[in-house]
């Protein structure tokens, strides 16, 4: 089984995509580590995320042994990551590496902004998930202090607003729910809460009882 998470930014689709997996004993890929990983690579060399023909070939060589990179959660990467995201010809060279971990048996959870539109457009499963910007940038910030950086929540909902901004509006691949993905609201639910929900969504899909919306 494949289940496809997408949503803007900080909705917690990581978070869910975890505990998604380990309930389901599959195999989970955060593909927004991926492009952070490309952003920080042009980064560390002093470049422009928007330089096309070095993101082409930080994307050419993607080392996912780097994807544990604690520099890659911080929003400056993740800022650089939007921009790199939006260049084609680098979206295009990490399809097959995404498609590929969706194969691979037992079963695996994707969590982004396109799997259920473009990477895994077949998904069992997808879930679009959504909360409140002043929800998210409270929740980031709280986790950024919460590993010892300094966080002004003010500047993190703007972050995530522009970011959201750029991630709908690019011509490729941009965020949006595929028109068979379920609506997961959680601005009002704790972390289980949202699992539980999750959990009831690909249960439901499973049994028949969940048709596409
Ligand atoms: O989910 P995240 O915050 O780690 O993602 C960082 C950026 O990467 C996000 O702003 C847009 C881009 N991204 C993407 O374009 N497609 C994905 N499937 C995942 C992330």
């Amino acid at each position: 089984m494949i289940i496809a998470i997408d949503g803007p930014a900080a909705s917690g689709k990581g978070t869910l995509g975890k505990r998604l997996a380990h309930h389901y004993g599959y195999r989970h890929l955060d593909t927004g580590v991926i492009y952070r990983a490309v952003a920080w690579a042009l980064l560390e060399a002093g470049a422009d995320p928007g330089d096309e023909l070095l993101a082409v070939a930080a994307a050419l060589e993607l080392d996912p042994e780097k994807f544990g990179n604690p520099v890659l959660k911080t929003q400056k990467v993740g800022d650089a990551a939007s921009v790199v995201s939006a260049i084609p010809k680098v979206r295009e060279l990490l399809v097959n590496f995404q498609r590929q971990f969706a194969a691979d048996p037992p079963g695996a959870v994707l969590d982004g902004r396109d799997i259920g539109t473009v990477i895994c457009p077949d998904a069992d499963v997808k879930i679009f998930v959504v909360a409140d910007p002043e929800v998210r940038a409270r929740r980031r910030t709280l986790e950024a202090r919460a590993r010892g950086e300094e966080a002004d929540e003010a500047a993190v909902l703007a972050d995530i607003l522009k970011r959201d901004e750029r991630d709908r509006n690019r011509p490729v691949a941009p965020l949006k729910p595929a028109p068979d993905a379920h609506t997961l609201d959680n601005t009002h639910l704790d972390i289980e809460a949202g699992v539980r929900a999750a959990i009831e969504i690909v249960e439901a899909v499973r049994a028949g009882k969940k048709p596409a919306p």
